[in-house]
């Protein structure tokens, strides 16, 4: 059996990484082109960007089209492998524009950083600690007085008592606005450098001392009024009414609902080169803050049409990490036109409505297979081999018999051949 324990495998070159993944795996000459040849993140900052790199990996961007959020106008960057989302997003802008677009607001982007004491009376420690916060909030503020100077920084601190298995523990929270960045750097840094102080006011021993991606400081609002005639009539607004009352009653149903919704706003995430798994967890753990709920609500106005909210933590940035890092990245930030991380986090929520809300009118009305069969007969013709205008054909074949299934691709593909 070959070995995995390949020494110094960080320190070589990355065409020398991929020869040793290769020989461990068997790849062909073609297989080991397909890693090292990359599109438009040159392998240099790859290489700098995560630890072990042998290559990169591509995803299509789509422009979700007929955003208007604040009056202004977007056109939206999206990086998603799944088929009709960017449609879908695009086909609810549409409808939302109706009744003015969307509506967004925030908290600001403030973030939590926490701090573990242990070994502590915590009640006690806790009112030491809110004493002496000028001072903690001072030693934080040392660590970037860049952040200061753009208006940001600790702003707070919160002391709370928890009973844990371990004992009683003391929890600090450090809040932090931190401006344009996702903003995990500089709160981590403020953590850690706190530490001793607090160790010092509590008696007690930190442990850790980390970032929350619960970031109920950093909420993004968005509404739109969906005309209901624009959307097909009451039937339209009824079905989307009791998609929602199901996803409130039910967590199985909840979950795909929310599921939806980051499609969207994970989509951006990725295409700004954000930390998307810090969005998707956030989201996720503020819809089960009182048990799990949806992050968007529905409900009718006085003349019949439909009211769509969304509210959740959404951390990211529009400087720093990868965003600064990547240049897909910034060329996808310009084409947004957001000037700020709080701005980005806002059309983000406003996309998240969309792409909910256009979900629930399909999943209400028609289904969404419909929309999906093409697309998806699409991949499952290129995956069979289908070339040119081979490819076509074979998706108008399956469409046709709505037989679109791998087996069938093959088939349709072969006789094609034969045909010539
Ligand atoms: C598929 O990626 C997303 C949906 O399942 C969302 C939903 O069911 O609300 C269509």
């Amino acid at each position: 059996m070959k070995s995995s324990r390949i020494e110094g495998f960080y320190r070589l070159p990355v065409e020398e990484r991929l020869e040793k993944v290769a020989e461990f795996a068997n790849l062909k000459e073609e297989e080991k082109e397909i890693l090292f040849k990359t599109g438009s993140l040159p392998m240099d900052i790859a290489n700098r960007m995560i630890e072990n790199v042998i290559g990169t990996f591509e995803l299509p961007i789509g422009i979700a089209t007929n955003f208007l959020i604040d009056g202004k106008e977007y056109l939206i960057p999206m990086v998603i492998e799944e088929p009709s989302v960017v449609a879908a997003a695009s086909n609810a802008a549409k409808m939302a524009r109706f009744k003015g677009g969307f509506k967004t607001s925030s908290t600001g982007p403030r973030m939590i950083g926490q701090i573990q004491v242990a070994k502590t009376n915590p009640h006690l420690a806790r009112l030491k600690v809110l004493e002496r916060k000028d001072e903690i909030i001072e030693k934080a503020n040392e660590q970037d007085p860049m952040l200061v100077s753009l208006g940001g920084g600790c702003v707070d601190v919160e002391a709370r008592a928890l009973q844990t298995i371990e004992g009683d523990m003391l929890i600090v929270h450090l809040i932090v606005d931190v401006r344009d960045a996702m903003g995990a750097n500089a709160v981590n840094t403020m953590a850690e450098a706190v530490a001793p102080l607090i160790e010092k006011i509590t008696g007690g021993r930190v442990y850790l001392r980390i970032i929350s991606n619960l970031a109920t400081y950093r909420l993004a609002r968005a509404y739109a009024i969906f005309d209901k005639d624009a959307i097909g009539g009451e039937e339209v607004v009824e079905g989307v009414l009791n998609a929602y009352a199901f996803a409130l009653a039910d967590p199985y149903r909840c979950t795909t609902h929310n599921k939806g919704i980051m499609n969207g706003i994970s989509a951006i995430a990725i295409a700004t080169g954000n930390d998307f798994r810090a969005v998707e967890a956030g989201a996720h753990a503020y819809a089960a803050m009182n048990g799990y709920k949806p992050l968007t609500t529905y409900e009718k106005d006085r003349n019949g049409n439909l009211v769509g909210t969304i509210e959740l933590p959404i951390a990211v940035g529009t400087v720093g990490g990868s965003t600064s890092v990547n240049p897909i990245a910034k060329v996808n930030l310009k084409i947004l036109g957001v000037k700020s991380a709080d701005e980005l986090s806002r059309v983000m929520a406003a996309v998240g409505l969309a792409q909910n809300f256009a979900a629930l009118r399909a999943l209400a009305t028609e289904g969404i297979q419909r929309g999906h069969m093409s697309l998806h007969a699409r991949n499952l013709a290129i995956s069979a081999g289908a070339k040119g205008d081979e490819v076509e054909k074979v998706v108008e074949i399956l469409v046709k018999e709505r037989r679109i299934r791998a087996d069938r691709a093959r088939e349709v593909l072969e006789e094609i051949r034969r045909r010539g």
